[in-house]
């Protein structure tokens, strides 16, 4: 697929993963995209459908939706995050717990549903995208527990969850390490992360004090950054508000509980796939990214 090849132009790995457990392969996960289903069981009329889709001004997933539609006409970068992801799943998914933080439509909670997912709860702060996504899960029949909720709110829920999904969301968030530190409450075994990122490059620099109270000096850095977005300034979009770099995204999620890692998988140059996870016998195959 030519869009495949053009997001995957400067793809990159480095570092190798510190877990090791074989799962499903990356031709099993291919042949599991939605698109690649049956019908859903509730599909609308084809005028119907069409309808539906256009109510809403956007629409930011891609999701067969019946009848040869698809809610967007191109392919859109969360299909290539899916095809990241999905070969580190465990080959049953026998009834796992799924959070999918930012849910948008529900591209990623149908997909896990529509595997054997048990428990799955969407958030999803904008009113919009939640009525996308109620509207795909019927279209599709599946039992997703999607809510209008905010991220940083998350230190409301009790539920532990096996897998964490915090794709496209870090830098849309004010509060970035407070809302980790609840995903990291909330998860028991892994968290997939998808997010902007300062990309890697030996010219990052900033010289910071460092070092301890008596000997602190002023010293260059050249990684564990996070830039503030003031305003609309990345992607003309004002909802923006942190982008991090690798090293910051790890460090918090260090802090928020997690201790073993992927290899790090950027897409776009700009674009970081990691998996984490608290254990060391994740049901999750880290080495996925590899
Ligand atoms: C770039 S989209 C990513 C959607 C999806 N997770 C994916 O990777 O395809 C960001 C999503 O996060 C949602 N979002 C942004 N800030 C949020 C917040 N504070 N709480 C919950 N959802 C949020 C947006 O409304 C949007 O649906």
């Amino acid at each position: 697929m030519q869009f495949t090849k053009r997001l995957f132009g400067t793809f990159k790995t480095s570092a190798p993963a510190t877990t090791t457990s074989v799962n499903v392969t990356k031709e099993e996960s291919a042949s599991k995209q939605l698109g690649s289903l049956a019908e859903p069981p509730n599909a609308l009329s084809r005028e119907e459908t069409l309808s539906l889709i256009r109510s809403f001004p956007f629409w930011y997933h891609r999701i067969y939706v019946g009848n040869g539609i698809y809610t967007l006409d191109n392919p859109a970068l969360h299909e290539v995050v899916w095809q990241k992801l999905c070969p580190s799943l465990p080959r049953a998914l026998d009834g796992m717990s799924v959070l999918d933080v930012g849910c948008n439509a529900g591209f990623f909670s149908i997909q896990l549903k529509l595997l054997g997912a048990g428990k799955v709860v969407g958030i999803e702060s904008w009113e919009d995208y939640y009525k996308q996504a109620e509207w795909c899960k019927k279209i599709w029949n599946v039992d997703i527990d999607y809510r209008l909720q905010d991220a940083h709110s998350l230190d409301t829920m009790q539920e532990k969850f096996d897998l964490v999904i915090f794709a496209g969301v870090l830098y849309h968030l004010k509060n970035p390490l407070q809302v980790l530190e609840q995903m990291g409450r909330l998860c028991e075994d892994t968290i997939w992360v998808e997010t902007e990122i300062i990309p890697e490059d030996p010219r990052n620099c900033l010289y910071v004090g460092q070092g301890t109270y008596k000997g602190i000096r002023v010293t260059a850095c050249h990684k564990g950054f996070m830039k503030f977005i003031e305003g609309d300034e990345l992607n003309g979009d004002p909802s923006n508000w942190w982008v991090p770099d690798t090293e910051c995204v790890i460090g918090m999620l260090r802090t928020a509980g997690f201790k073993y890692f992927s290899a790090p998988v950027y897409v776009m140059e700009r674009r970081l796939i990691l998996i984490a996870s608290k254990k060391s016998d994740s049901r999750f195959n880290l080495r996925a990214l590899d």
